[in-house]
């Protein structure tokens, strides 16, 4: 993979603990920004990962990365024993969790702080893994996928929600300009943290996508990749299984 993009350049700090303490400064106002940033289409792609993990009638639910639950609530309509939501980020889960209580949904979704590099559950556990928003934030992408494919069962499915960048002509030039100049303005407008919202942006744009992502992850032991870019590829959709 190329280049390791961290949040605070000056910091010593590793990329985790960095991520880390970037989502806990960024926590309350995440929601509202997401929805600002993404313009309101991210609803839109959610749905669409629900409905791909929705086709295997998953009873064992893990949302990988899950920041402040949405995805994870949205997937409660799908009827399954358990969700669980797990997250290096505290401040991220508690602002989740209210929102879970909110909702009814605490005796269908747990919420636990943990690193997708080393997590607390035994091989072949879940039958669906999701993350949206997350893979590029991981510190080490590599063991952050096969340790997910040890906690998928056998014929499990994963689906992975990323931006990914357009490569046709004006979406391109367009999305360069959004995220390079617009979205690092919307941050430093509306975030507690500066520099959060740069990091967001330079990380878009170095993240492998599309094939170059499918090939990482079948190297990490999934099969039957595919991606599906949304909204003029500036995210893609991603399902695999093990
Ligand atoms: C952009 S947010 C996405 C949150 C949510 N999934 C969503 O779609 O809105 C990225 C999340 O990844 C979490 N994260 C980053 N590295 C992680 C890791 N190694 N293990 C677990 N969570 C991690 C961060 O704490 C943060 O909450």
């Amino acid at each position: 993979m190329g280049k390791i993009v961290k949040p605070y350049k000056d910091s010593d700090l590793g990329k985790k603990e960095q991520v880390a303490k970037m989502f806990d400064n960024i926590s309350e106002n995440y929601d509202g920004l997401n929805r600002i940033i993404s313009l309101g289409i991210d609803v839109s792609w959610r749905k669409k990962v629900v409905k791909l993990v929705g086709e295997n009638n998953p009873k064992q639910i893990l949302d990988i990365a899950t920041g402040t639950g949405d995805l994870a609530m949205m997937m409660a309509e799908l009827n399954p024993d358990r969700i669980v939501g797990l997250d290096i980020s505290a401040g991220m889960l508690e602002v989740g969790k209210q929102k879970i209580a909110k909702a009814n949904l605490s005796n269908k979704i747990e919420m636990i702080v943990g690193d997708s590099e080393n997590m607390p559950f035994d091989d072949n556990t879940f039958d669906a893994i999701t993350v949206s928003f997350g893979v590029r934030n991981f510190e080490n992408l590599d063991k952050g996928l096969t340790e997910i494919n040890r906690v998928l069962k056998p014929n499990g499915k994963f689906v992975v929600l990323e931006t990914s960048n357009p490569t046709k002509f004006p979406f391109k030039q367009g999305y360069k300009l959004y995220t390079n100049i617009v979205l690092p303005v919307i941050g430093k407008l509306f975030s507690k943290d500066k520099v959060a919202y740069s990091y967001l942006s330079e990380s878009a744009n170095h993240f492998p996508f599309g094939k170059a992502f499918n090939n990482i992850l079948e190297k990490n032991g999934f099969s039957n990749t595919k991606d599906i870019p949304v909204t003029f590829g500036v995210a893609s959709i991603y399902t695999a299984t093990k």
